[in-house]
């Protein structure tokens, strides 16, 4: 294997590394890291959760003393700042690496391009990976790059529809509109979310859970949307915010709750309904991606609860998107779009279900 391609493979291994951790490690980003000498491995580890050591300092404790032939390579750029741990270039300078490799710059301005300085001030060679690989490190941090860019976090909006745009009946039963796989696939999601919102219209129909079932999963933010909170106590249950009481929410205005839970440490934020939540936050442009389940099924019923019941407009004012993805879950469609006026970097969506 020539240079590039190891230093590609061992990226790869890094950002495996973070991907097991994606959803745990909030407010901090999930990062990857792996040593090497040549094609061999010497070490690799991830940031497993905020207040434990940096997924450098886990990489490292595996590696032999001396690094003098060794590549580090790691998903986002080393910190150079004392926060909850002491600052990796701090080990990394210590340790010397002949050679670092970083899949991507610190998002946060004040701080992009410092590890690099510093490392090579003390001689030691940075290089910062290019092309796709890139892309895959930045698309790992998108929720933490729009939270310390923007004191907002990153906004998944899914919803399972039928192909005439309801996603539930007249009676508002919505059970199931989408199959299993479909299912299955919104518990990836859930794990990768560090909090999941509904609006009180489908808290009143549905009480859901919005937690992961996978029982060793930590347990996310439960956002609740009201105006007018009544919010049954049923319904408060364990990890739950109420907009309005909580989240200094004016009934009107979304960006106030989602800057909260921002300040809380929330960086993803899952918003699993219902229609009138996401058309709202959709015309509030703070929706980073859409994520629509399409089943094979009509209702023809304009009486049964509509998706995306966006205030209407003409074709030229028409709220338009960007796809990014579309995957067959079972017999249902996923079709993933960004709005056109949204960030870059839509996330990986997660794979396992098929
Ligand atoms: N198929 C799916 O993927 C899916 C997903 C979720 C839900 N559902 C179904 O959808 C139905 C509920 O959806 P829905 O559209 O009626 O309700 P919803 O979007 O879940 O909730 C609407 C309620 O949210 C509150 N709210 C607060 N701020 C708002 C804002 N800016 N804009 C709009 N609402 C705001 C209001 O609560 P207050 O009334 O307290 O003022 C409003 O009545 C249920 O039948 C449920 O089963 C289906």
């Amino acid at each position: 294997m020539n240079n590039a391609s190891v230093d590609e493979q061992m990226l790869l291994k890094a950002l495996a590394c973070a991907e097991g951790f994606v959803g745990r490690t909030a407010p901090n980003p999930p990062v990857g890291a792996v040593c090497a000498r040549g094609e061999t491995l010497l070490g690799e580890g991830a940031h497993q959760g905020a207040g434990t050591p940096h997924a450098e300092v886990n990489c490292l404790a595996q590696c032999p003393e001396d690094l003098s032939e060794a590549t580090l390579y790691v998903t986002l750029e080393p910190c150079s700042t004392t926060g909850r741990t002491p600052p990796c270039c701090e080990l990394l300078l210590k340790r010397r690496p002949r050679r670092v490799v970083i899949g991507c710059l610190d998002p946060n301005p004040r701080h992009a391009g410092r590890a690099i300085s510093l490392l090579e001030a003390a001689g030691i060679r940075v290089e910062v990976a290019k092309g796709d690989i890139a892309e895959r490190c930045k698309r790992l941090i998108a929720p933490f790059a729009k939270a310390i860019t923007t004191g907002l976090p990153y906004v998944r909006v899914k919803l399972a529809m039928t192909l005439d745009g309801y996603i539930a009946d007249h009676t508002y039963r919505s059970q199931w509109i989408s199959g299993a796989a479909a299912r299955d696939w919104v518990q990836h999601l859930r794990l990768r979310a560090d909090a999941v919102m509904v609006g009180a219209g489908t808290v009143r129909h549905d009480h859901p859970s919005l937690q992961p079932h996978l029982e060793e999963a930590p347990k996310k933010v439960r956002v609740l949307i009201d105006r007018t909170a009544r919010i049954a106590p049923e319904d408060r249950t364990a990890h739950t915010l109420v907009a309005t009481e909580d989240l200094g929410y004016d009934g009107e205005h979304l960006e106030t709750p989602l800057r909260a839970l921002c300040k809380r440490g929330v960086n993803d934020v899952l918003c699993e309904g219902g229609g009138r939540l996401a058309a709202a936050l959709l015309e509030q442009h703070l929706v980073d991606e859409l994520l629509l389940v399409y089943a094979p099924k009509l209702l023809g019923d304009a009486a049964a609860v509509r998706g995306l019941p966006v205030a209407p407009r003409r074709l030229p004012e028409a709220i338009t998107f960007i796809p990014f993805e579309r995957l067959a879950l079972g017999e249902d469609t996923l079709l993933c779009l960004k709005p056109a006026t949204a960030a870059e970097t839509p996330l990986e969506q997660p794979r396992g279900t098929e």
